[in-house]
């Protein structure tokens, strides 16, 4: 990635604090004219304009670059997630825009490669624009920041949802609970249609959580991971504790962009389509912590 690509790739938007306060607080009203009427390919190599995109439609929109190995894939997985709970909606008034901030690596193939890797359905384009137009596109949306060397990822995984008809607009996390962003989105977006006002937070599906293991198995691997109930987009995880060395387990799951060369994770890439597993951030205490949920979960389904 270039250097001009991680500054774009700074993707740290002022309204992120993913409080869902903030997210409501940052809610603002643009109109039509605010659009950067920005030409875009899709995945399909059809040609767009941005402002065609968004006009009268709910959307939810997010930056990403497919070689990036620490938020965007866990992003574009759980978005994958919200496709699915809000079924055929898609693609009718509701659209999802991922816009490549890697145009020149991320060409339409490779977005379509990509969108088939996430089991992206329609309604969801993946779209590369010249540099300067995603510069552009990207700073009025909010979604563009100055570059950080502290932040290695370089990114923030922001999910801008907007109703253009409305001109209701917020910052969300992309890393949300995917029912909760399924209702942000379903709901509360579309209440300018006379239906009842969206959902508040309290109001969304509570998790039952027991335990440090399980919260962040369920905030953070099970968009590509499940412990018994088969592959996904990443493999299956009953069993992998008896099946694998502890330390390795814990070594990968804190680090997994550090065992590159490793043979196993190296077999495990090429097995699954070549997805890289993220960086997700865990320390290795916290990996033992869903490690043992794992192997609680994997106890249960015996
Ligand atoms: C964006 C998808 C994604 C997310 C999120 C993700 N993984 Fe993975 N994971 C993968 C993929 C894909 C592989 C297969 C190896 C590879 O290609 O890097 C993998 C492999 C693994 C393996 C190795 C499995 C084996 O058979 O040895 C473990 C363990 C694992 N992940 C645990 C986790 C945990 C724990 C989390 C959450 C903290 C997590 N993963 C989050 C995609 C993901």
């Amino acid at each position: 990635m270039t250097r001009t690509r991680w500054a774009a790739a700074a993707v740290v938007a002022a309204g992120v604090a993913g409080l869902f306060g903030a997210q409501v607080r940052a809610q603002s009203r643009w109109g039509a004219n605010y659009f950067p009427n920005v030409a875009l390919t899709t995945q399909d190599g059809d040609r767009v304009h941005f402002y065609d995109l968004i006009k009268g439609r709910i959307v939810a929109i997010d930056l990403i670059y497919t070689t990036c190995e620490y938020n965007c894939p866990l992003e574009t997985a759980r978005l994958a997630q919200v496709q699915r709970l809000l079924g055929d909606r898609v693609g009718r008034d509701i659209f999802f825009y991922s816009i490549t901030i890697d145009p020149e690596h991320d060409t339409p193939a490779v977005l379509k490669a990509y969108a088939e890797q996430y089991h992206a359905g329609p309604g969801w384009l993946f779209l590369n624009a010249t540099l300067d137009d995603v510069d552009l596109l990207s700073k009025k949306l909010g979604l563009y920041s100055e570059p950080n060397p502290e932040n290695k990822d370089g990114h923030m995984p922001t999910l801008l949802i907007g109703n253009e008809a409305t001109g209701q607009w917020m910052r969300a996390s992309a890393l949300d609970n995917p029912q909760f962003t399924a209702a942000m989105i379903g709901n509360w977006m579309s209440s300018w249609n006379g239906a009842a006002p969206g959902k508040s937070y309290a109001e969304a599906v509570p998790l039952q959580l027991s335990g440090k293991g399980e919260y962040l198995f369920s905030t953070k691997c099970v968009a590509c991971h499940s412990i018994g109930g088969g592959d996904r987009i990443g493999p299956d995880l009953a069993g992998v504790t008896a099946k694998r060395d502890r330390l390795w387990l814990t070594r990968y799951i804190a680090g997994p962009d550090q065992m590159r060369e490793d043979p196993i994770a190296k077999h495990l890439f090429e097995r699954f389509n070549r997805i890289r597993m993220p960086n997700l951030n865990l320390s290795e205490d916290e990996a033992g912590d869903v490690l043992s949920f794992v192997d609680a979960q994997t106890a249960r389904h015996r």
